[in-house]
């Protein structure tokens, strides 16, 4: 299959593909989405035989209204704390949970009784729903398990030959994937840090919980909130290896390990001091422009094929930084060196 390459004046295109049930990469203030016709159950099948994703992990369902939960009839009720959260985080990097009606089909839900929404805030995402006139789902657009696109060469990378189009808006603000919050039972809990923090989620609702796969490995057996939680995840192929203790203890660790196959994912304050490869994430305590590099940063390092080792700082779990952190954890495989123990 030859991919188009589109731009933001081909919106039309885009919308006919998706409508005749193609599956289209495209941009959002997260990161690219592989986007199909969320109410065709055949289309919305192409999208995993595309990534390699497992059929038991669902889909996010994305709108370009709050109206089109009940104009599209997604929901059996919108829960009185959906409304709240919409009016403060809709447009943006938020996806809420709640209980689905059969018009979703199982493609989607991956025989879960409950559907995830998104109204995205960047838009040529909305305009491509609205063109389209159906809800998107759309999983971030890399192969299952690495790092997600948060530009159209990323998705290119990833998926050249396998998809009809991908259309190009720049690069992805956010550059991590949405908050995940399920609000279908008890208190609301969050099963993804992402753009929306928890603690803006708590001004506005009062008590969330936040799941423990979060920050933790799941126990073997315990079963997944969010099925996405269980699989290794963002994973660059070096071998990503968490470093916790202060500044100059992650610098003289890294540097007495210095060599070519090894590389540092630092901060720009540690530039000059470190004597091995280096790769930013941007100035310390810059949360939200750490979460912005962070996936191109990992591909990045893929493209240099000598590194076989990535050495980073353990992220702040403050703010966005949770994103950062819950991310990094996964790519590192939860591989965590103790520095004040060695
Ligand atoms: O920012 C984002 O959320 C991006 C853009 C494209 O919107 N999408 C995205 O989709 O990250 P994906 O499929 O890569 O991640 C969706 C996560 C997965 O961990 C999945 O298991 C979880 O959300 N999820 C989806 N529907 C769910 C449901 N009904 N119940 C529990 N978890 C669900
Ligand atoms: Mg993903």
């Amino acid at each position: 299959m030859k991919t188009l390459v589109l731009d933001k004046t081909q919106i039309n295109v885009a919308a006919e593909l998706l409508k005749n049930g193609g599956v289209v990469g495209i941009p959002t203030e997260t990161v690219y989405g592989l986007a199909a016709d969320a109410l065709n159950g055949e289309a919305v099948a192409k999208i995993f035989k595309a990534k390699g994703r497992p059929m038991d992990n669902p889909l996010i369902v994305h709108i370009a209204d709050f109206g089109d939960i009940d104009r599209f009839g997604l929901v059996e009720t919108i829960p009185e704390s959906a409304r709240l959260l919409a009016k403060h985080f809709w447009p943006g990097p938020l996806t809420m949970i709640m209980k689905r009606t059969d018009v979703i089909p199982n493609e989607v839900s991956a025989g879960l009784d409950t559907v995830a929404i998104r109204f995205p805030s960047h838009p040529v995402a909305q305009e491509i729903i609205r063109a389209a006139n159906t809800p998107l789902a759309a999983p971030s657009a890399n192969l299952s398990g690495s790092p997600s696109p948060t530009t159209a060469r990323h998705v290119l990378n990833d998926m050249d030959g396998k998809i009809d189009a991908v259309l190009d808006g720049g690069a992805s603000e956010v550059g991590v994937e949405s908050t995940v919050i399920t609000l279908a039972a008890g208190v609301p809990r969050v099963l993804r840090p992402g753009g929306v923090t928890v603690e803006e989620l708590r001004g506005v609702l009062g008590e969330v919980e936040v799941d423990d796969a979060v920050l933790h490995q799941l126990k073997e057996g315990v079963a997944a909130a969010s099925p996405g939680m269980k699989y290794k995840h963002y994973a660059p192929k070096a071998n990503v290896i968490l470093l916790k203790g202060a500044d100059d203890e992650y610098i003289e660790y890294v540097n007495a390990r210095a060599g070519d196959d090894v590389c540092a994912l630092c901060c720009d304050e540690d530039l000059l001091s470190l004597k091995v490869k280096t790769v930013s994430l941007g100035r310390r305590g810059d949360y939200l422009t750490h979460a912005r590099h962070l996936f191109d940063c990992l591909r990045g390092i893929d493209e240099n094929k000598t590194v076989l080792t990535v050495y980073s700082r353990l992220p702040s779990t403050e703010g966005v930084g949770l994103a950062v952190y819950n991310r990094l954890i996964r790519a590192a495989g939860f591989e965590v060196i103790d520095l004040e123990k060695v």
